[in-house]
């Protein structure tokens, strides 16, 4: 069985697969690199094509998940959309990849970074947020690394820190890498790629049973200086892209479950306007590389679920009607567009609107998955780097009313967090003087908003009288008692 004490051991065996280089950054399909893999196997990577025209599987043996009863997401007004996510639903609280999961047509893409005997199969405790939450939805966390914290007075967390990585496994069934998928971390020269850090985050979630989301493959932001200083053409710049795509989610082809494919596209003006100043692509190539970016994606893995993500689309505004519409005419032409994630960073200086469920159900409507992806509620502290209780009780309600609106929205099947300690967490190096977004105090112990999050899935799942009378829950029943939760 997986619990707590194994899941360190397991934690531990963190792999280390080398970088890889490949003869030209616009060379697509040509090279071939042999590298261990988590298991000391050979692995081949071929840059640029991928899997395509490999011996593709049609579906991994999960599906959607199904958490209000509803029978599996539409067919995309009759286009030739996404494949049926509804075939091989996983009712347990494991990814569905491992044996016994699912039930699929069997014929999935093998994650590479499977251990030997198929992925482990969650099973956290009981008074655990991903131990109380409904089978089909993911709760998560990120794999933190990179970024700042290259330069910060601790090393990145993920790598350095055991307790860190068993405090993870055993709280949450999903996982994002922080940074170490962003392109400046896994593509820092031209055709050359390193994927040491993004493989060991990806091994580790296979070992503890955790589902994925990878993070991400269009971006404006965390580009390598090559790409964003370069001098190219065009159809140079397609090519690079293309083959980043096709690279990056072969290699994790099985393993990523869904993928952030274009991240904060829009800007934040009244008119939502499209970023076509500093994002590379859509500046050189124009909007329409969004439809060839995500059929790449989907040729590469076609199980896996492909995402628009962005903040401030935290209810029905101008930039999320913006995705809207954008989405609206992707799936008209059959664009295999899957999912719409809000990340939702809030700060308790700014007002929260009302309309979050509204605007997540006009996605559902549109027979997408929706996600919450980056959830962290921040506010002004003191000298102990802590909210007011005020604040603190009010960052609690938020989570609770974000988490209250993706359990009543039919497809949205993953919550994750954006960060675990506040002292790794981004929000104190990029807003100084506000901070406490996360779950828990520097020692993890539980803060009101943790607990927040756990009576809503419990009350969910099993009622007021489980969450009144259970001995596993007594921590949080005081914690939310003194905060006057
Ligand atoms: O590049 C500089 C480097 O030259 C310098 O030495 C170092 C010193 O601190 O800073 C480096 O930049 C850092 C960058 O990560 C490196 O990639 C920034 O300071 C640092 O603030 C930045 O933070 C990351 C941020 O994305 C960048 O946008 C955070 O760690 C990461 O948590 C955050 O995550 C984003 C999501 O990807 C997308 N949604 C918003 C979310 C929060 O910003």
């Amino acid at each position: 069985m997986f619990n707590r004490s194994n899941r360190g051991a397991l934690a531990a065996a963190v792999v280390c697969v080398g970088a890889l280089t490949f003869g030209t950054p616009a060379a697509a399909g040509a090279a071939t690199t042999s590298v261990p893999s988590a298991q000391n196997a050979a692995l081949t990577v071929e840059a640029g094509a991928g899997a395509k025209g490999a011996d593709k599987p049609e579906h991994k043996s999960k599906g959607r998940p199904d958490h209000a009863g509803q029978s599996g997401r539409p067919d995309h007004a009759g286009k030739p959309g996404p494949p049926d996510h509804a075939k091989g639903k996983d009712k347990g609280k494991g990814n569905g990849k491992g044996p016994g999961n699912g039930g699929g047509g069997g014929d999935a893409a093998q994650c590479q970074f499977t251990p030997e005997g198929g992925a482990a199969e969650g099973a956290w405790d009981r008074d655990s947020l991903a131990g109380v939450a409904p089978d089909d939805l993911r709760i998560g966390n990120i794999a933190a690394g990179g970024g700042h914290h290259s330069d910060a007075e601790y090393p990145d967390p993920f790598p350095s820190d055991p307790e860190y990585r068993e405090h993870l496994a055993s709280e949450y069934s999903s996982v994002t890498h922080e940074n170490f998928l962003k392109w400046e971390f896994v593509h820092p020269e031209p055709g050359v790629y390193d994927f040491e850090q993004a493989d060991a985050v990806v091994a580790y979630a296979e070992e503890n049973g955790m589902d994925i989301r990878g993070h991400a493959l269009f971006w404006h932001s965390q580009n390598p200086d090559w790409l964003e200083d370069g001098d190219y053409s065009q159809d140079e710049l397609r090519e690079i892209l293309e083959e980043h795509v096709r690279t990056v989610v072969s290699r994790y082809a099985g393993c990523i479950d869904q993928w952030d494919v274009a991240n904060e596209i829009f800007q934040d003006d009244a008119e939502a306007s499209i970023r076509d100043s500093d994002n590379i692509w859509i500046r050189e190539l124009g909007p329409g590389i969004l439809d060839d970016v995500f059929t790449w994606a989907h040729e590469e893995d076609p199980e896996a679920l492909l995402f628009y993500n962005d903040y401030n689309v935290d209810g029905l505004n101008a930039k999320a009607d913006a995705y809207y519409s954008l989405i609206t005419d992707q799936l008209e032409r059959g664009i295999p567009v899957h999912g719409f994630g809000s990340q939702t960073h809030l700060s308790m200086q700014y007002g929260f609107d009302n309309s979050y469920q509204e605007n997540l159900q006009r996605f559902d409507d549109l027979g997408l998955y929706t996600a919450v992806t980056e959830i962290d509620v921040r506010g002004e502290v003191d000298e102990n780097d802590q909210m007011s209780a005020e604040d603190r009780a009010g960052a609690a309600e938020r989570y609770e009313t974000v988490l209250e609106a993706c359990l009543a929205v039919s497809g949205c099947n993953s919550f994750t967090i954006w960060g675990t300690l506040d002292a790794q967490s981004w929000v104190p190096n990029t807003f100084p003087g506000e901070g406490d977004a996360t779950l828990h105090e520097g020692d993890y112990e539980r803060k009101p908003a943790y607990c927040i999050l756990q009576r809503t899935l419990v009350e969910h799942e099993e009622g007021d009288a489980a969450w009144d009378a259970d001995p596993a829950f007594e921590e949080c029943r005081s914690i939310l008692q003194e905060a006057g939760l």
